[in-house]
Parts: structure tokens; sequence; C-alpha cells
């Protein structure tokens, strides 16, 4: 098939790296010229992992090749996938919807026999109804099928996800479009993906639906781990009690510093939004994004107390910036909110990411940025796990102590076992454990 991929961003870049890995013909256009001419030199400007091997593979392989103009890709593409931002709207939460528009109308001017449109950006219920509006208006003769294809991936996952993915939904009632998404996607169904047709609307909800409920499951168990902190409870033992109930599934269980990244805050806002245009609240997830704000803040208080109430001019080393590992996104990442409240109560903040850095240094002031690890332990009188890359957890516990001002260790991932830390000497304070149910369970009770 001939695929041409509209927004060489996350999500456009990531579809059709792994369309062209299965084998067809894709063209990635962006209007930025010099995104453009970098990954023609086979430069990525995102961290995924793989993705700069699979680009070089598949360009080497001749399937796939970048543009800045869109006209002759849409015009030989038997199907078109729209993968630009939909960013909140600032101001009132919603989705913004001016690339999606604006892709449609060039697409609408390119097309050339029948074509399908295929909506990957995470837009609200009624989007694809007006992609198919401004196609038929700008070009009245276009034949063409506007299908949604929602993406469910992971950040630094999202190679693995688009190739076994749980499930593929497509959204159309146009059986040509159904014909030609079976197609786009047969590699898939060898691996036994399932695909689900659905009409337009749903798929559109069903995205939403899917990064709310998951929003929601991670902050119940943050709330449990507080109630198990007041009760002297384990909540890694809680999420694995209620996580072998396959009803209730193990994973997005770990509770946390609260979710952060370009998707679950955005898109539980606008899903919020869509339920209050359509006269139908969606009070569970209203709640849900106002726990998980508030928790971010509370995250810096939790660091105080265990100081002992008060940081004011001493050195805090914060291992972890990134809204989760293998990822350079600092997007509505907790660390930010941390920081801030340890710094406006007089902190000094030293802190590393393997990835993070030059994002954070835009978005923070004053933090001393270190080489590693143990350069962030050098004085410090408390290290804050916050993000829990695999180097983290393989640290030389002993070596890190000795750097320390005072052995304090906060570790908001839960990365750590308590008895292990105590005996080693530190001062260890975690999430959902510090009560007298210290059973070290295995930490992998979820993921
Ligand atoms: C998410 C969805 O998983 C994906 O399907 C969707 O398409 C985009 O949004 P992503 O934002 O990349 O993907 O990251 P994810 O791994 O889902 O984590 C989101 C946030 O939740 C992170 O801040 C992470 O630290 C947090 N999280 C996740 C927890 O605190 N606990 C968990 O158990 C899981």
């Amino acid at each position: 098939m001939k695929i041409a991929v509209v927004g060489a961003g996350y999500v456009g870049l990531v579809t059709g790296v792994c369309l062209a890995d299965f084998g067809h013909e894709v063209v990635c256009i962006d209007k930025d010229e010099g995104r453009i001419a970098a990954l023609r030199r086979g430069e990525v400007p995102i961290f995924e992992p793989g993705l700069v091997e699979l680009v070089k593979s598949n360009v080497e392989g001749g399937r796939l090749s970048f543009a800045s103009a869109l006209g002759p890709a849409v015009a030989a593409a038997d199907v078109v996938f729209i993968a630009v931002g939909t960013p909140s709207r600032r101001g009132d939460g919603h989705a913004d919807l001016t690339h999606v528009h604006a892709a449609a109308r060039e697409i609408a001017g390119a097309v050339s026999g029948f074509t399908v449109v295929a909506t990957k950006s995470t837009a609200p219920v009624g989007t694809g109804d007006e992609v198919a509006r401004i196609i038929g208006t700008v070009n009245p003769g276009a034949d063409v099928a506007v299908v949604s294809n929602p993406e469910f991936l992971r950040e630094g996952a999202a190679i693995e996800d688009f190739k076994r993915p749980d499930r593929i939904v497509i959204g159309t009632d146009d059986d040509r479009a159904r014909q030609v998404m079976t197609e786009v996607y047969r590699p898939l169904y060898l691996n036994q993906a399932p695909l689900l047709f659905t009409d337009r609307r749903t798929a559109e909800l069903t995205k939403y639906a899917a990064n709310a409920f998951l929003a929601m499951k991670i902050t119940f168990i943050n709330e449990i781990a507080d109630l198990c902190e007041a009760t002297g409870a384990n909540v890694q033992e809680v999420a694995r009690g209620i996580g072998l109930d396959n009803r209730i599934g193990a994973k997005f269980l770990h509770a946390g510093p609260g979710y952060g990244g370009s998707c679950f805050p955005k898109d539980t806002t606008a899903l919020v939004k869509i339920g209050q245009d359509f006269g139908s609240p969606m009070r569970l997830v209203e709640t849900t994004i106002a726990i998980n704000d508030q928790r971010k803040r509370a995250m810096a208080r939790k660091v105080i107390a265990a100081c002992g109430g008060d940081v004011r001019g001493r050195t805090i080393g914060v291992l972890g910036l990134t809204f989760k590992p293998n990822t350079d996104d600092m997007r509505e990442a907790p660390s930010l909110d941390i920081i801030r409240g340890l710094q406006d109560r007089g902190a000094r903040i030293v802190a590393f990411d393997p990835q993070g850095m030059t994002a954070a240094s835009a978005l923070l002031e004053d933090v001393r940025f270190a080489e590693n690890a143990y350069d962030v332990a050098v004085g410090a009188d408390a290290v804050v796990l916050i993000t829990e890359w695999n180097e983290f957890r393989s640290l030389d516990l002993a070596r890190l102590k000795t750097l320390m001002a005072a052995p304090l260790f906060v570790d908001l991932r839960n990365v750590y076992r308590p008895h292990e830390m105590r005996r080693q000497g530190f001062n260890y304070v975690s999430i959902g454990r510090s009560g007298a149910g210290q059973g070290d369970l295995a930490s992998d009770a979820a993921e």
C-alpha cells in the first residue's frame, strides 16, 4: 500500500516507520523543513528506543521517505494518516484542532482517486465528521472515506506497542475503507491482534475512555497508597492482591508521584470538556484530575516532612526528571511540581536525568544539573528518586550513602525494598509502605 503520514512528530513518525517496516511504501510529511532535512540525514528528533535504527533500515530499504510538501505523496496514497498535534487549547482545556483542520484542507486539495483519510491524532468525538465536512467543502469531487484509527502507544515502548498491540480500533461505516485498513494492518493479524471495527464516533471515544480509565486506575492505587500509609498496610501487596483478579488486572497499579506526560493530563481534561459539551458529565474523571494535580504538589510536602519539616538551605538531590523512564519528555512531569515546591521552601536542588536535562533546563530555574546519580548525592541532605530509570534501580547504595550529608532516601517509585535500605543505614521513605506491614514482596507486583 502507498501511505502518506501528515505530521512527523511522535505519533506520525512511529506510525510511518512501523508501517514501512510492515512493507508498505510510506512518506512522512511535515511542514517543518528543518525537521525533514534532519530526518533525511538520519537524525531523529525524538528519543524513542529503536526508532533511529528502524528509520535507517526502512529508508535504506526504499520503503520510507520524507517530504515537506504534502501534494505528491497524498495524490499517490491509498491511505493518508493525520498525525498532527492536538494540544490542550489555552484557557478552556478543549483539544486544539487547528492543525487537524488545516491538514484536512490541504489533503482535500491533493487527493486523487479513492483515498482513506485516517485520523491518528487524539481528537474529540465529532472530529471525523468535521474532517469529512472540510474535505467535502474544499473538494466536492473528492472520493474520500474518513476513518478514526486512534493510537494507544506508550512513550518509551511505542514501537513494541505498534507492532504487538492489544487491539486496533478502526471507526468507519465505509466498506471500502474497511478493506483498505485491513490491508494496512494485515501483518499484525498474523500476530493475532484483534481489529475492532466500529463507527467513527465510537472509535474516537474509545481512545479517551482508555486513557481516562488508566489515569483513574493509577489515581485509585495512589489514594490506596495514602491509606496504606495511614493504616500501616503495604500498597504493593494490595496491588498484587487485587491485580491477580483478572477483572482488575495487574498493570497500571504502581503507586507513585502522580501521572504526567503528553496524553493522560491532556486527554482527561478533554474528556471532561466533551462530557460538558454533550451534557453528560464525567465526574469520576473530573475528580481524578483534581486528585492527581494535588498529589504532585503533595509529594513536595512529603519530602519536606521526611526532612523534618524544614528544607531551608538544605541540598536535595533529585534522581529522574522526565515523566517516565526511556523518554526525554518533560511534559506534565511530577518532578516539575515537586522541585518547585521544594524551592519555594528554600531548598537547593541538584538533579540528574539520563535524557531529560536539556528539556528540564528550559522549564526549571536554579537547578544544578549533575553528571550522574552519584554527583547528585554529593553533600545532599536527601536524595529523592522521582523517575524509575533502570540505572537508578541498581545504584551502589553504600557509595551513594558515603557521599551524602545525611542518609535520607525518598523513593517516590518504590524501587527499593524498605528492609534492605534500612539495613544499609538509610532513613528510607517510600510510597504506601511506611507502616508496620513492611513485607517486601517482589517489586514486580504490577506493571
Ligand atoms: C499513555 C498510554 O499508556 C498510551 O496508551 C496512550 O496512547 C498515551 O498515554 P504514556 O503517556 O506514554 O502512554 O505513558 P504511560 O506508560 O501510560 O504512563 C503515563 C503516566 O502514568 C506516567 O507518568 C507514569 O509514571 C504513570 N504511571 C503509569 C504510574 O504512576 N503508575 C502506573 O502503574 C503506570
